[in-house]
């Protein structure tokens, strides 16, 4: 293998907007007349929409019509976005604008690999839209996380094999998800969490590129 792109996911990746779907989601348990702890809010990182807002209503124990659920997921939504209107460039994770001008420097592709149908207007807000070579996000995809059909999309969008792909995710699915679509996958968060990833970084100021594709590629 040669390590040709690099695919990110975008929450918890780039930016944490973990904490602004946390509120949320919590605003609409609490209306249906239950409680949703933030250890809750670990087990939807990469689940899309509506799949979370099967999981909340099950641990809530709320059923719902399928027009009911369009609804709350849309004023969900609705709550969410305030907080991503308000978000800035200053969000974006530690390190992550050094690290993606080194991949570009040394002339590898970069991609967006995201469960979010808001991942543009996230990546506007804070002035990244055009860091990205390709972006897919939410919009594009009909499987979530583990399937690799994100991942998958964004190599082809880069004209490249999944082989020489590396993924960055927060999420265990994400981690999954790359290898399935057989590529490299680099945990960023607690490598007690994210056991099966092939390197864990805590965060972009930690390593670097030349550091990272060597411990990719079995040199270090
Ligand atoms: C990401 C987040 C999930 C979120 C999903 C869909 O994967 O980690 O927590 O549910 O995107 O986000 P959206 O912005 O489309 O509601
Ligand atoms: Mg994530």
């Amino acid at each position: 293998m040669a390590l040709k792109a690099c695919l990110f996911d975008l929450d918890g990746v780039i930016v944490d907007t973990a904490i602004y779907h946390f509120k949320a989601w919590r605003r609409l348990a609490n209306e249906l007349g239950f409680d949703f702890t933030e250890h809750q809010n670990e087990q939807l990182k990469g689940v899309s929409r509506m799949e979370s807002l099967e999981l909340i209503l099950q641990w809530g124990g709320v059923t719902l019509s399928d027009e009911e659920k369009q609804q709350w997921a849309a004023r969900k939504n609705e709550w969410y976005l305030a907080y991503v209107n308000q978000m800035t460039p200053q969000e974006v994770l530690p390190g992550v604008r050094d690290f993606l001008d080194s991949l570009r420097k040394a002339g590898i592709g970069i991609a967006l690999g995201s469960a979010s149908k808001n991942a543009r207007l996230i990546l506007e807000r804070i002035d990244m839209l055009d860091a990205f070579d390709a972006i897919i996000d939410g919009t594009h995809t009909t499987k979530s996380k583990p399937d690799p059909e994100v991942f998958l999309l964004g190599a082809q969008a880069l004209h490249q094999n999944p082989a020489d792909c590396v993924v960055f995710e927060d999420a265990v699915a994400g981690i999954e998800a790359a290898h399935r679509g057989g590529m490299k996958a680099v945990g960023v968060g607690s490598p007690e969490v994210l056991t099966e990833a092939d390197v864990v970084i805590t965060a972009f100021t930690e390593t670097s590129w030349t550091k990272l594709s060597d411990e990719l590629l079995g040199w270090q």
